[in-house]
């Protein structure tokens, strides 16, 4: 284990970070996780198994329903789909039953309708699923990967401990840079490190992956989003400062279209996704999406913020008992913002909010030209002094922008 670490160590040393040039906005995309978990049965439910049948059909559905014209363009591997042991050689191999053709084919069908392949690994010795893990085998894992022409990297930390993850997922990101192809490389090792009551170095994680993980996984319901944007809404250890082109945290997948929450509650998480900058990775089937979730994924105003140049990573800005203001700026001139009034209260009747711009920040004299949030539509040209109205239904979300036109 010394030697190992040592190695590590040296490693770290020699790497000169993330260089892969990616994710200069948040990644957008599909992963099949949340909705599909490990479901291996593809004798009794061969629609919904993981399996290579599985991607091409999201794949080709990001195609023809109109998401890959919005910018979703990852198709994400999740757990479970390897087989159990390595190769004589110790290469990874998925499964033989599920992937028939295996991965490298699988990226060349998802490379073919212009949409990147993700895959799921681990750090430690096994996959959370219980699937081999990359401990002892990064460099192999890396040059597998980029071998099959991946173009994401998600690697999990279960078991493994934080100690080591502190030489583990930078020595990773130096095996993929090595590699020579850019592999966006989304690490959940804070997530971990939050897990064990500690405070992660963002900074250090920020220079050697791509997007990151800090806390739970989502699940379909309310009370799981809820949490994760209180979770963002603490930010404790200011992990929103480390955000900007290159890096993003991750309050993981978007569960809009999915069974768990109304529509309000989808319009909040599609919002508040927008103005944290987290990647939009879908885990939804997307044979079945209503058109009023369709609506909210492919809300060319709400894509428009979440994939803002500037990358800030915004901030809830006052909190009034359920009632939350959160703010984002927008550009690099910091010329427009994106607000949302979010109602966390689930009392029946909406909550109405007048506020004054200059208490948004918005202090420019001149005035902002306002518009709703989801719609486009113009509210009117208000100064610092002039009142927002808005009624924000419960567990519902109001949103605005701003933009200072001078
Ligand atoms: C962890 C991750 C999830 C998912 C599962 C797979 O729980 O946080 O996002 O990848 O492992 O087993």
């Amino acid at each position: 284990m010394i030697v190992r670490v040592l190695l590590f160590a040296s490693l770290c040393v020699m790497s000169r970070g993330l260089d892969n040039g990616l994710a200069l906005t948040p990644p957008m995309g599909w992963v099949s996780w949340e909705r599909y978990r490990c479901n291996i049965d593809c004798e009794n439910d061969p629609d919904n198994c993981i399996s290579e049948q599985l991607y091409m059909t999201m794949a080709d559905l990001l195609v023809s329903e109109g998401y890959k014209d919005k910018g979703y363009e990852y198709v994400n591997i999740d757990d479970c789909w390897m087989e159990k042991q390595r190769d004589a050689n110790g290469s990874l191999v998925a499964d033989r039953q599920r992937f028939p053709h295996g991965i490298k084919w699988l990226a060349d069908y998802v490379h073919s309708k212009g949409l990147k392949l993700g895959i799921y690994e681990d750090f430690g010795t096994f996959t959370c699923g219980g699937y081999p893990g990359s401990k002892f085998y990064l460099q192999e894992d890396a040059e597998t990967f980029a071998s099959w022409g991946v173009d994401m990297l998600k690697l999990d930390g279960c078991y493994s401990g934080i100690d080591d993850m502190e030489y583990g997922y930078p020595a990773m990101s130096f095996f993929l840079n090595q590699t020579g192809r850019p592999m966006l490389y989304s690490c959940s090792w804070p997530a971990y490190v939050v897990f064990y009551g500690k405070i992660p170095d963002y900074k250090k994680i920020a220079s050697y992956c791509n997007i990151w993980r800090n806390y739970a996984d989502i699940q379909d319901s309310w009370d799981s989003v809820r949490g994760i944007i209180e979770f963002y809404g603490n930010d404790t250890g200011n992990f929103s400062l480390v955000a900007g082109p290159g890096n993003y945290n991750d309050p993981d997948m978007i569960i809009v279209g999915d069974y768990g929450l109304s529509y309000d509650q989808q319009r909040v998480q599609m919002a508040m996704w927008a103005i944290m900058s987290a990647p939009l990775l879908m885990s939804i089937d997307l044979r079945n999406v209503k058109p009023e979730a369709k609506a909210l994924l492919q809300n060319d105003y709400l894509i428009r913020v979440n994939q803002d140049s500037h990358g800030t990573q915004g901030k809830r800005i006052m909190k009034n008992g359920a009632m939350e203001v959160w703010t984002k700026n927008l550009g690099f001139d910091d010329k427009g913002m994106a607000f949302a009034f979010l109602n966390l209260n689930d009392g029946g009747a909406p909550f109405e909010v007048r506020m004054p711009l200059y208490q948004l920040g918005l202090n420019e004299a001149e005035g902002y030209n306002m518009t709703e949030g989801f719609t486009g539509k113009f509210i009117g040209v208000l100064k610092p002094h002039d009142i927002i109205n808005a009624s924000v239904d419960p567990s519902g979300v109001w949103m605005g922008i701003a933009y200072f036109d001078c």
